[in-house]
């Protein structure tokens, strides 16, 4: 059982064993799209939740909150992950790229570009999750990372369609874009191997 105290950020807790005071709040510091942010966050609040109600970085979205969709998708320390899924204090003073750190709608990211030149949207709400999966998508395949598909695991894995619809398939598009999807990622491949 548990109580609201008047002090904010302290829970009072009633255990079998009396009442205990606990404080849930937490300093953090996140290096979000470039930027030092200071933030003060309950404990339990998601990546997800910091970035949208905290840094009121709106982009990133949240689908399922579950881990299921891949809306929520940014880049935390060079790599993409659920931010549903991780607790904002577990990532003191680390970097974190969002949809909005990527491009601007005058300077876009090319994998942006190549979203609005291939149509890879409908909606756009999964749009901010498959494009900073992309982009981490394509340094995983340049760094010779395997996925469940790569048969050779000795060779550099290649960046054929399948490895990209496997490494992209926790990205959920409810609209079905991913033919669309896939020719944008290819797109951007492409332009980097020139
Ligand atoms: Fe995080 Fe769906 S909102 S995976
Ligand atoms: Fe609508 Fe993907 S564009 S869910």
């Amino acid at each position: 059982m548990s109580n609201r105290g008047n002090d904010a950020g302290k829970e009072r807790l009633e255990s079998p064993g009396g009442t205990i005071s606990s404080n849930f709040t937490e300093r953090l510091t996140l290096k979000v799209n470039g930027e030092a942010r200071q933030l003060e966050v309950d404990t339990r609040t998601t990546l997800l939740d910091a970035l949208r109600e905290n840094l009121h970085l709106t982009g990133t979205k949240k689908g399922c909150d579950h881990g299921q969709c891949g809306a929520c998708t940014v880049i935390v320390d060079g790599r993409r992950i659920n931010s549903c899924l991780t607790l904002a204090v577990m990532h003191q003073d680390a970097e974190v790229t969002t949809i909005e750190g990527l491009g601007t709608p005058d300077n876009l990211h090319p994998m942006q570009a190549a979203f609005v030149k291939h149509d890879g949207y409908q909606c756009g709400y999964c749009t901010p999750g498959q494009i900073c999966s992309s982009v981490a998508v394509l340094q995983e395949i340049e760094a010779g990372i395997p996925s469940h598909v790569t048969l050779d695991l000795v060779s550099p894995p290649e960046m054929t369609a399948d490895e990209i619809r496997e490494r992209m398939s926790g990205n959920i598009c409810r609209c079905g874009a991913y033919s669309n999807i896939l020719a944008a990622i290819e797109d951007v491949a492409e332009g980097q191997k020139s």
